[in-house]
């Protein structure tokens, strides 16, 4: 299977392709675990030819020991990708061939969207994410890239970004994958102990229940539920709860008709950070 290294090769390679053929790109950090397995397939599915790109972003990250920590495996990741179609594009980059010298973000007005939830307990995130995304839609011009709704957060950034840059590409967004106990499906979930591992159905579990209680209840009244969910639990530490409208991403505070709401939440179990969302109505 084709690993390229270089922009230049990865380039050549794809210049070399005709022009008709659909090209796809699944960007992932790598660790890939069946959230991303999807994600491929249905790249796979729907392109000629597909790009899976594996690189640890460092600009996205805020905290350095998360990027430290981050699981890295790019003989596992590439025999997963042989597994589902030898003929797919890996693009692993160094981090020199991304930034050269200079491994900063770009600034970004993403309209507030990333003022909220991930973006205020993450510094800089989502420029290092629209950094990295806007330069691999660059150097592959994918007709179609897929990121999963864990990260409900930044496909509405990267709606956003391809909107603003006048991007030609379409956003596929992919349906959370979830382990057998409803922990949704992330490349952290590596990192916890097997015990912990098993307790953290307990978020989804919070989420369903958020998400029954949304019939009925303000979100003020579910927030404080989830908050005490979380103080009887003690295994893990709860960093946000919010019920936000999905377009703007601001907290709800007066339910609109036809409006789209999600709850989301953020979660430490032991120093790991774990994020998880679900469709409210
Ligand atoms: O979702 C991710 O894994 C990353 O944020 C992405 C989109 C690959 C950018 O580094």
């Amino acid at each position: 299977m084709p690993l390229i290294k270089t922009k230049k090769e990865l380039d050549q390679k794809l210049k070399s392709l005709s022009p008709s053929k659909k090209l796809g790109l699944v960007p992932t950090m790598g660790a890939l675990h069946n959230g991303h397995v999807a994600l491929v397939e249905k790249a796979v599915l729907e392109n000629d030819v597909v790009v899976v790109s594996i690189f640890v972003n460092p600009t996205q990250f805020n905290n350095t020991e998360d990027l430290k920590k981050y699981p890295r495996d790019l003989f596992k990741d590439l025999e997963l990708i042989e597994s589902i179609n030898s003929d797919i594009l890996v693009f692993a980059p160094t981090v020199e061939e991304i930034y050269d010298e200079n491994v900063s973000a770009k600034k970004y007005d993403f309209n507030g969207l990333d003022k909220v939830m991930e973006g205020e307990f993450r510094d800089d995130h989502f420029n290092g994410v629209g950094t990295i995304v806007e330069q691999l839609f660059d150097i592959v011009k994918p007709d179609n890239a897929y990121f999963g709704e864990k990260d409900f957060q930044q496909l509405q950034i990267i709606r956003k970004l391809v909107k603003t840059q006048n991007l030609a590409v379409n956003i596929v967004p992919c349906p959370i994958v979830r382990e057998k106990n409803g922990l949704a499906m992330s490349s952290r979930n590596e990192r916890l102990s097997t015990e912990v591992r098993l307790k953290a159905g307990f978020i989804y579990r919070t989420l369903q229940t958020a998400k029954r209680k949304f019939g009925t209840k303000s979100a003020l009244k579910i927030r404080e539920w989830v908050k005490n969910q979380f103080l009887k639990e003690g295994d893990f530490t709860l960093e946000y709860f919010e019920i936000a409208d999905i377009e703007t991403l601001n907290p709800l505070k007066r339910k609109v008709k036809n409006k789209k709401y999600r709850a989301f939440i953020a979660v430490y179990a032991d120093d790991v950070r774990l994020i998880d969302n679900i469709a409210l109505n």
